[in-house]
């Protein structure tokens, strides 16, 4: 599938059918992950995915109701998580710029958009969730402490085809001198 075409087609999907996605096919999800860049290649991105469905009841419950709706039918949830205190920070354990732990949720975004471009492609709907009940999912997957939960990934066979939200102005975000 040609890059341009998965930007901008692309969308959140919060309904999805009943499908079954393979071990294997999560494995390529994350491998493509695991290709964005990070600050010195640190690779601080952490992966924990619900696949039976005990699991993804279990995640499904970890969700606040809205979420939980929209979440409930896909084929795999995935837990997008950061070993904490490397990305932006020097070998003595200080944040080096000035956007503190900044970076590491910069470096998970970019892993994530990895993944959801990939799903898309590989004919899978995605909805990343930034709200959920953080000590559940730590608890489910046995995450320490030096790991922060960033997000929740829905993945799914789409039931819907949403409109493209809204894009501001290229004026309103662009300054090019
Ligand atoms: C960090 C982050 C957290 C989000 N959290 C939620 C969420 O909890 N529930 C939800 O339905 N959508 C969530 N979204 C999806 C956004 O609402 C969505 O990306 C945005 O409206 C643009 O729509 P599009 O993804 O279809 O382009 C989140 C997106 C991001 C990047």
């Amino acid at each position: 599938m040609e890059l341009t075409k998965a930007i901008y087609e692309r969308r959140s999907i919060r309904k999805y059918k009943d499908a079954e996605i393979t071990r294997e096919e999560i494995e390529e999800l994350i491998k493509s992950a695991q290709m964005a860049p990070s600050w010195k290649n640190s690779q601080t991105a952490r992966f924990f995915v619900a696949h039976s469905n005990e699991y993804k009841e279990k995640m499904i419950d970890a969700l606040p109701s809205f979420n939980k709706d929209r979440a409930k039918d896909a084929s795999c949830i995935i837990v997008s998580a950061i070993v904490k205190g490397i990305s932006g920070y020097n070998a003595d354990s200080e944040p080096i710029t000035h956007l503190g732990n900044g970076f590491e949720c910069f470096d998970n975004g970019l892993a994530v958009e990895n993944l959801c471009l990939k799903a898309y492609e590989m004919g899978y709907g995605t909805l990343i969730m930034g709200l959920y009940k953080e000590q559940v999912i730590r608890e489910i997957f046995n995450i320490p402490d030096t790991i922060s939960i960033a997000t929740v990934i829905a993945v799914g066979k789409a039931d819907i085809s949403p409109d493209t939200p809204q894009r501001n102005e290229l004026s309103e975000i662009l300054t090019i001198k």
